[in-house]
C-alpha cells in the first residue's frame, strides 16, 4: 500500500526555554513495524516541560514533544498485523515488544526494544518522520503527541475502546496510570495500611486513589499548598501536613502521628530532599517507600544506611510499573466501568494554537493536567 506524505499542523520545540512555535510540518507514512497516527487530544506533562528547559540531558531540538495522547490509526506500515486504520488508539512512551527480556520477565515493564532510537529521538530504523522548513525534526519520547499527526513504533501503542472519549484517556498514556499503579503494582498496599503521598498532583491524586481502592485505613498529603487538601479529598486523601507550618522536620511530624511510622510512603515531586524525607517517614521493619518524581539531572538521593538495615525499603516505578500495551486497555475498560477517575483529573482544555498555555497553568500550579485538542 502507497500512502503519501501529510502535511498538518504541530507545536515545534525549536531550542530549549522558548515557547513551542505552531508550525506547518511534513509527516513521512510510517516505514515497516510503523503506525501513523491522526492524533486527537493531548495531555501536556512535566516531562514535556523538563524537556523543553533544557534539564534533559537527551533532549534534542528542534523536535515535537508530547506523550500523553490519544488518537485514530490512519495508516500501518509493512507487517503490522495488530492495528487497522481506524483504531483508536494511545501511544505509549514505555513500549512493550513481548520479545525482549525485560518483556518476559514479570518483574519489570521497562521494555528494552527501541529504547536506544527513542532516547535518540528518532524511530528505530535511525531517522525522523517529521520535517518542518525543511529542516529534520527530532521525536520525543517515541509518541511526539504535539502534531496533528505522528508516527510511532507498533511497539509503541495500543488499542482501546472506541467508546472512550480520547481527549480523557489520553491521560492514561502518562500520569494517572503511573500513579495509579505505583500503588497497585510497586508498592502493593494493603487493607487497612497507613500512607502518605509527597506532592498531590495529578501523579500524587492517582496514588491516593490506588490506595483507597486497596482499602488503605489512612492516606496523608504532604503538600506546601495548603489548597491540596480539599482537592485531594475526592481522590482519597484523608488528612493533610503542610511541611511549611511545621516546626519540626516531617519525618518526626509524620513518625508521631502514626504510631512509628507510615507502612507506605509516596514520592510524586521530584525531589531529592522529599524523597529523603519519604523514606525515613516509614515504619520500622516494613515501611516501603516509592519514588515516582524525576529528579533533575545530576540530583543524587542519601540517607543513613541504618534506615534500610532496619527494615525500610526504597522502590521506583516507571508508568506504575504497567505492561503498557497489555494494562492500559484495561485501564480504559476500567474508566468506562466508572471504577477508575479520569475525568476529574482534566482542569483545562486548549486548541493547539493556545498550547504555550497550558505550560503555563502548569508552572503556576493551577492544573492538575491540561488537555490539547487538535
Ligand atoms: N514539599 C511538598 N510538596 C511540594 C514540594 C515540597 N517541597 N514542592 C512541590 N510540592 C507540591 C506542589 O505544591 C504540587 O501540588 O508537589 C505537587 C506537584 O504536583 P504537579 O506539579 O502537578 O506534578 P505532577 O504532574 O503530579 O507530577 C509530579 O512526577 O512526573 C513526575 O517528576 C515529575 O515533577 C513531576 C512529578
Ligand atoms: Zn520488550
Amino acid at each position: 500500500m502507497f500512502y503519501s506524505v501529510i502535511t498538518c499542523s504541530a507545536a515545534v520545540a525549536w531550542a530549549p526555554k522558548e515557547p513551542l512555535s505552531l508550525e506547518t510540518v511534513e509527516v513521512a507514512p510510517p516505514k515497516a513495524g510503523e503506525v501513523r497516527i491522526k492524533v486527537l487530544a493531548t495531555g501536556v506533562c512535566h516531562t514535556d516541560a523538563y524537556t523543553l528547559n533544557g534539564h534533559d540531558p537527551e533532549g534534542l531540538f528542534p523536535c515535537i514533544l508530547g506523550h500523553e495522547g490519544g488518537g485514530l490509526v490512519e495508516s500501518v506500515g509493512e507487517g503490522v498485523t495488530h492495528l487497522s486504520p481506524g483504531d483508536h488508539v494511545v501511544p505509549l512512551y514505555i513500549p512493550q515488544c513481548y520479545d525482549c527480556k525485560f518483556c518476559k520477565s514479570p518483574k519489570t515493564n521497562l521494555c528494552g526494544r527501541i529504547r536506544s532510537t527513542q532516547g535518540a529521538g528518532v524511530m528505530p530504523d535511525g531517522t525522523s518522520r517529521f520535517t518542518c522548513k525543511g529542516k529534520s525534526v527530532f521525536h520525543f519520547m517515541g509518541c511526539s503527541t504535539f502534531c496533528e499527526y505522528t508516527v510511532v513504533s507498533e511497539f509503541s501503542i495500543c488499542k482501546v475502546d472506541p467508546e472512550a472519549p480520547l481527549d480523557k484517556v489520553c491521560l492514561l498514556g502518562c500520569g494517572i496510570s503511573t500513579g495509579y499503579g505505583a500503588a497497585l503494582n510497586t508498592a502493593d498496599v494493603q487493607p487497612g495500611s497507613s500512607v502518605a503521598i509527597w506532592g498531590l498532583g495529578a501523579v500524587g491524586l492517582a496514588v491516593a486513589m490506588g490506595c483507597r481502592e486497596r482499602g488503605a485505613a489512612r492516606v496523608i498529603g504532604v503538600d506546601i499548598n495548603p489548597d491540596k487538601f480539599e482537592a485531594g479529598k475526592p481522590f482519597g486523601i484523608t488528612e493533610f501536613v503542610n511541611p511549611k507550618e511545621q516546626e519540626r522536620p516531617i519525618q518526626q511530624v509524620l513518625t508521631e502521628l502514626t504510631d512509628g511510622g507510615l507502612d507506605y510512603t509516596f514520592e510524586c515531586i521530584g525531589n531529592v530532599h522529599t524523597m529523603r524525607a519519604a523514606l525515613e517517614s516509614c515504619h520500622k521493619g516494613w515501611g516501603v517507600s516509592t519514588i515516582l518524581g524525576v529528579a533533575a539531572a545530576g540530583q543524587e538521593i542519601s540517607t543513613r544506611p541504618f534506615q534500610l538495615v532496619t527494615g525500610r525499603v526504597w522502590k521506583g516505578c516507571a508508568f506504575g510499573g504497567w505492561k503498557s500495551r497489555d494494562a492500559v486497555p484495561q485501564l480504559v475498560q476500567k474508566y468506562m466501568q466508572k471504577k477508575l477517575m479520569v475525568d476529574e483529573f482534566v482542569t483545562f482544555n486548549f486548541p493547539l494554537d493556545q498550547i504555550n498555555e497550558a505550560f503555563k497553568v502548569m508552572h503556576e500550579g493551577k492544573a492538575l493536567r491540561s488537555v490539547v485538542n487538535l
